[in-house]
């Protein structure tokens, strides 16, 4: 989703303005002279702090090696570790003209969140929202900023983020599921020799978009079908392809990009994403039309409620859906994925969840909001998933309304940070033995060594944090808790393991294939094998 929001892409875009202001370094500018507003800053001695140019970090050239010569291209999660074990919590990386400052401890990051203004910006985003410029569409909440930011998110949040109209997706998104418990039972009959599912996270991600689109758009794309709509895979394809191609866009000049042989093809695939989801809308505008035609009352969740309340023009609502669609799929499906990965090794994780799912929803009963606050194992497994493998492992935040103070430092206005959140979730002072996959540590009463609030934030913080988390979170609930009751999952046979690579969002390295073991065959299976004997 969100390249700047994420991981290594940010590292590599620019804005010129962050360019000049960061060029000006040390010396405090003359703007840089006015008192702050933030608290933090007011409180420090001018004459005596620090400047950007007192920290340390990589040239551009040790930069380029680390992510060519040593192949940390695709791992930039982790060489926020490795770099932080170098230059420390607080350092600073070149990328030509561009400086970032990358931020690797929780406390650091809760002093830039905390002072990211009233209309917090990620970053600029040129490539997306150059995209939209020469198409005429309209930005929706990833990469608009400033005030019209936060009118558009004023209209998506309620019914995105209100419990009680989150809870009201709870039917929509168990029809997916059950589908999605069905699919697993003909992939593992027809590809997997009765036991295994091949590539999980693919799988995942059908269920994903069929999910965020029951609820988005009220319809069923059909994701899940033994064959995939022709249209629904190139939307994959699409969004796959833009993921890739949007850090290798940013690396050149925006006056380069017309001359690109890349741009080019970029620009499809955007215009492919646009396509489907505005096909979507014109469908369900042409709906309501009809109804209001025939005098019949019209209901309907989020995209007719966006479409009648008329908060939006349609090119609006098409801008914000497209985005939302975009940021709702891989970032769920990886993440189930990571869940299943783990649950699979750990048996006895994952036969206390089964235990705590069977407990609250014995017999047929089918997972619903309420239930989910009774599993605390469930949100544990989780948070876990989310703090090891968080889906957006490094975000960023432009502080465009003052210069401010982190880290006994003053930064200039406009300077771009670098959350290193994947490193700060791998911080043993906060996260004892931080590789263990250990959900006991987000149980409450549970005796949490060091835990700081911004330890592990995955998705994000403040005003500008994500859109989608309560459906995410109904949605990875609803599936995880009904796949475990239905399936005991065990690791691949040839005991392959999987590491995760950043293309824009952290993502599994290598195919995820797990076994789906079926409860119920296998209990009778056991009791005729009693029986016999
Ligand atoms: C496991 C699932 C997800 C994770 C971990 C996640 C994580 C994040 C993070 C870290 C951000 C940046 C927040 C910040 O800058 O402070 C974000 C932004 C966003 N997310 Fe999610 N996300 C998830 C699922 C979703 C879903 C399902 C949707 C859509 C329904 C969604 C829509 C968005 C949008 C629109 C933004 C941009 C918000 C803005 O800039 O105002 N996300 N997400």
């Amino acid at each position: 989703m969100f390249r700047r929001a994420l991981g290594k892409t940010l590292q590599l875009a620019g804005k010129r303005d962050h360019q000049l202001a960061l060029k000006c370094g040390p010396s405090v500018s003359a703007s840089a002279r006015e008192r702050p507003r933030d608290s933090s800053s007011t409180a420090v001695n001018r004459d005596k702090i620090k400047t950007m140019d007192d920290l340390g970090g990589p040239s551009f050239l040790t930069s380029l090696y680390w992510l060519f010569g040593k192949r940390y291209f695709n791992i930039t999660h982790q060489m926020q570790i490795d770099h932080s074990k170098i230059y420390g919590p607080l350092w600073k990386s070149k990328y030509g003209p561009l400086v970032i400052v990358n931020v690797a401890t929780a406390e650091l990051i809760e002093q830039v969140l905390r002072q990211e203004g009233r209309h917090p910006i990620r970053t600029d985003m040129p490539h997306w929202r150059t995209y939209r410029e020469i198409r005429k569409h309209a930005y929706g909440p990833l990469t608009e900023i400033g005030a019209e930011w936060q009118r558009i998110r004023s209209i998506l949040n309620p019914r995105m983020l209100k419990p009680k109209h989150v809870s009201s997706y709870t039917n929509a998104i168990n029809e997916v599921v059950s589908d999605f418990i069905e699919k697993v039972a003909w992939l593992r009959a027809t590809t997997g020799n009765g036991v295994m599912v091949h590539d999980v996270a693919g799988e995942l991600y059908k269920f994903a978009f069929e999910g965020i689109s029951s609820v988005l758009f009220e319809t069923r794309m059909g994701c899940l079908n033994e064959v995939v709509p022709e249209e629904t895979q190139k939307f994959i394809f699409s969004v796959g392809e833009m993921f890739r191609l949007s850090p290798i866009v940013v690396l050149f000049p925006k006056s380069l990009w017309p001359y690109m042989p890349f741009w080019k093809h970029f620009v499809a695939v955007w215009d492919h994403l646009f396509k489907v989801a505005d096909d979507l809308v014109q469908k369900k505008m042409a709906e309501i039309q009809e109804k209001v035609k025939q005098g019949q009352p019209i209901e309907g969740e989020y995209l007719t409620h966006l479409l009648v309340s008329e908060q939006m023009s349609p090119t609006e609502v098409l801008g914000s859906i497209t985005e939302l669609l975009l940021a709702g799929v891989d970032t769920t499906s990886n993440t189930i994925s990571w869940a299943l990965y783990h649950l699979a090794r750990e048996p006895e994780i994952q036969q206390r969840l089964y235990e705590e799912v069977i407990s609250v929803c014995p017999g047929d009963k089918v997972t619903s909001s309420e239930d989910i606050s009774k599993m605390p194992w469930l949100k544990a497994v989780v948070r876990e998933t989310l703090r090891l493998y968080p889906v957006v492992p490094g975000n960023a935040r432009v502080i465009a309304d003052n210069e401010i103070v982190v880290g006994g430092h003053l930064f200039p206005k406009n300077t771009l940070f670098h959350l290193c959140h994947y490193a700060v979730s791998y911080d043993e002072k906060i996260f004892p033995e931080p590789q263990v996959f250990s959900p006991q540590r987000w149980l409450r009463g549970e005796k949490q060594i060091g835990q700081h609030p911004f330890g592990s934030v995955p998705f994000g913080f403040g005003i500008r944090a994500c859109l989608g988390r309560r459906l995410a979170e109904l949605e990875m609930y609803l599936l995880l808790s009904r796949l475990i009751k239905h399936y005991e999952v065990r690791p691949d046979p040839t005991g392959k393991t999987v590491k995760p690579i950043t293309r824009t969002l952290l993502v599994p390295a290598t195919p995820i294939d797990l076994q789906f073991i079926d409860r119920q065959s296998e209990q009778k299976t056991s009791a005729r094998e009693q029986a016999a004997a």
